[in-house]
């Protein structure tokens, strides 16, 4: 039956496994996007949400034609994925919207960047012909992040009549950023996230981003930004040169607004109150004694800036001895795309920053930091609840959910030292203390502030990044966004 409101995105809400008698069995992904999105799906008749088979399991249930209700997975030739989502999507896409290229040696666009273009280009129309196919009469879809960036201009193509938003989890690139990418490919980039009637970004800065860098003419027309002052109307105009050479036509508006997404504090709260993650943190109180803790908890991703973090700790431990032996930093950085060198060597940079620092530091009776590199979510929540400092400091995040997370769940109150980098940024920066994340110094100043701020401070401002973390969870990020696409 066909969908009225349909959700695609590269990773979907769960995932099969494959026991050793070939029995499939499905699993619901975790995170609060994941149970968010999944919940408000839940409130909407025949609503799908398409996604990619990523594993050999998932290829497997796709195959013997094993589905759950609400979802459909896409069996996509395997070599065009790879190329698709490790080669073009976090090679590509996301170095460049979170300015991650070290620009002497990189990106270099050759022969083999526009092979892998063309599987990004197939693996994109593979989802917006799934679409087409499912989505009733005017229905409405919502395409999510870089991996999909040039489904909305196909599924117009194939489908007017539709509905479609796109949103952005990444921050976008600034527009000398973005230029950076060939011309015909920053074209085709933008041109695809306009056939969408709404986008979607956490931040302002990152739509604005969007608007500024989407000036752009070729033979489908002109994208004009639209940025007035009084904001609601943001937007790109698309025109036309008329026929008879005689002006322009306006031809459509994509709307471009953000929707910071929140967290919801009932949900997260008990989840972090599970008897498996009351014993997680009594193991770790037991480890960190009395000291106080400074917890971060990130993949290991080259944006989210973990190894000037333990630099600045080192520079704390330097600068002020007195920390020796009473603060402890639990630093969480569980694997994230492996696949990729540049990743691998990242986490392993990590483990050899964080033991050089036990190294020099450590004593009989003291660890300075305890990395864990398990994707262990209930250590991550028993570290949150035990925070006294959080630390979340990338060189530039859509939004970062983790500065949002912790405050929410910490029991004492934390003091959150956080990065202009974050899309949380412009929410927090009230309550928060704010670092460049290039400033090894400042940030080492900012946890000596943070480790020193009176109970009663971290406990009042702890209550207002809560409340201001809590503004917008995900049920209602949804909602608002499918019903400002509707309207
Ligand atoms: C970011 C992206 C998401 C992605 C997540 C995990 O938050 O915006 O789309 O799912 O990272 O990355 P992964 O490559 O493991 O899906």
């Amino acid at each position: 039956m066909a969908s009225q409101v349909l959700v695609a995105a590269n990773r979907g809400p769960l995932s099969y496994a494959l026991d050793a008698e070939g029995t499939l069995s499905a699993r619901r992904g975790g995170g609060g996007l994941v149970s968010g999105l999944s919940a408000a799906l839940a409130t909407q008749p025949e609503a799908l949400w398409i996604c990619a088979a990523l594993s050999e399991a998932d290829r497997e249930a796709v195959r013997r034609g094993v589905s759950e209700p609400g979802v459909r997975m896409l069996d996509i030739d395997p070599a065009v994925y790879d190329d698709a989502y490790n080669g073009i999507a976090n090679s590509v896409l996301w170095f460049t919207h979170h300015h991650l290229y070290d620009v002497p040696r990189e990106p270099v666009f050759d022969a083999e960047f526009r092979r892998r273009w063309d599987s990004y280009t197939a693996y994109n129309r593979a989802f917006a012909e799934a679409l087409a196919e499912e989505a009733a009469e005017g229905a409405s879809v919502l395409v999510q992040d870089y991996h999909l960036a040039l489904v909305p201009g196909a599924l117009r193509e194939l489908r007017p009549d539709l509905r479609i938003a796109h949103f952005t989890h990444t921050p976008w690139a600034s527009w000398d950023f973005l230029d950076m990418l060939p011309d015909d490919i920053r074209r085709q980039l933008v041109w695809g996230m306009l056939g969408a009637d709404q986008l979607g970004f956490h931040a302002w800065r990152w739509s604005v981003n969007f608007i500024t860098g989407s000036n752009t003419d070729d033979e489908r027309g002109i994208a004009d930004s639209y940025l007035p002052s009084g904001v609601p109307e943001r937007g790109v105009w698309h025109r036309k040169l008329r026929a008879d050479g005689g002006g322009y036509e306006k031809k459509r508006f994509t709307e471009v607004r953000q929707y910071p997404l929140g967290v919801d504090a009932d949900e997260l709260r008990a989840l972090a109150h599970r008897p498996e993650v009351d014993d997680k943190l009594a193991a770790l109180r037991a480890e960190v004694g009395d000291c106080q803790t400074i917890v971060r908890v990130d993949r290991t991703e080259l944006s989210k800036n973990i190894l000037r973090g333990l630099l600045a700790y080192r520079e704390l431990l330097t600068t002020h001895p007195e920390w020796r032996g009473r603060v402890v930093h639990l630093a969480s950085a569980y694997p994230s795309r492996q696949d990729l060198a540049v990743y691998r060597a990242y986490t392993e940079s990590v483990r050899e920053l964080a033991a050089e620092i036990n190294a020099e530091f450590g004593t009989a009776d003291w660890q300075p930091v305890l990395v864990s590199v398990e994707d262990d979510f209930a250590r991550s929540l028993a570290a949150y609840r035990l925070a006294d400092v959080a630390l979340v400091n990338p060189v530039r995040d859509g939004m970062n959910l983790v500065a949002k997370e912790i405050p929410v769940v910490s029991e004492a109150g934390c003091a959150l030292v956080l990065s202009t980098g974050a899309g949380a940024y412009d929410e927090l920066r009230g309550d928060a203390l704010t670092v460049s994340p290039y400033d090894v110094t400042a940030t080492a100043e900012a946890l000596h502030e943070a480790l020193t701020m009176p109970a009663a401070e971290r406990a009042e401002r702890t209550k207002r990044l809560a409340a201001a973390a809590t503004a917008l969870p995900p049920k209602a990020w949804f909602q608002a966004q499918l019903e400002a696409l509707r309207a």
